[in-house]
């Protein structure tokens, strides 16, 4: 190859490079990318809670989600349990106790199955509220547990699993009422 040669390819591709530039340039000044002056979705704001709710929560309260749970979605996302544990009446412990009637029924109460002093020293019941905190990160409720399961993170999720697990016992225990429900009616809908 002569070096005549030589400076045609060199050239050849200094070309192509600096058209690479160019164009990344030329488009850079074409479609200018400017932040977004207001953000693509509206986060529900505080003031959209129904009057009367207490402190304005900036979540949605439990009960309410329980209102909309459906324990046949919480059966699907309940699979990762049943590594586990067992939910039907009769059922076995498996590495960790038997589930069935778990609301309500004291903590760490299956007999025969060896909790961890993280569980055994929590006294009261498995309801609604504590159910949700184990579920959603079971060291930060019961530090030492040796429940291995990372937790459950979504809470509309959680209430599912919630509406599984209530749904698995003889008589499944009453839901928890909104704070606002008027007594033995339906609680009003808060238009989001
Ligand atoms: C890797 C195995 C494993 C998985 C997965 C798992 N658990 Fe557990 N679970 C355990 C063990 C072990 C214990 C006993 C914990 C202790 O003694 O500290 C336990 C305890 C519990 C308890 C307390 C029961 C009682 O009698 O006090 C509940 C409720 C529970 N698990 C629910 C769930 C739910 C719901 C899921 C799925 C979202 C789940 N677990 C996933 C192993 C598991």
């Amino acid at each position: 190859m002569d070096s005549f040669e030589f400076n045609k390819i060199a050239g050849a591709v200094l070309g192509a490079l600096l058209f690479i530039m160019g164009i990344g340039i030329f488009s850079d000044a074409i479609f200018h990318r400017r932040p977004p002056a207001t953000a693509a979705y509206n986060l529900p704001a505080e003031e959209a809670a129904p009057a009367g709710a207490a402190a304005a929560a900036p979540t949605v309260p439990l009960p309410e989600l329980l209102a909309k749970a459906d324990p046949k979605r919480g059966e699907t996302l309940a699979k990762p349990c049943a590594a586990c544990h067992t939910f039907e009446k009769g059922g076995a412990d498996k590495i960790g106790p038997h589930l069935f009637g778990v609301v309500e029924r004291p903590i760490a109460s299956a007999a025969g199955f060896a909790y961890s002093d993280a569980l055994k020293t929590k006294g009261g019941n498995w309801n609604f509220d504590a159910l949700d905190h184990f579920i959603a990160n079971p060291r930060g409720y019961a530090n030492g547990t040796k429940m291995a399961y990372g937790g459950e993170k979504d809470p509309a999720r959680r209430a599912d699993i919630l509406a599984f697990l209530r749904s698995k016992a003889d008589t499944p225990a009453p839901l928890p009422a909104a704070a606002e429900a008027p007594a033995g009616g339906e609680a009003p809908k808060p238009t989001p």
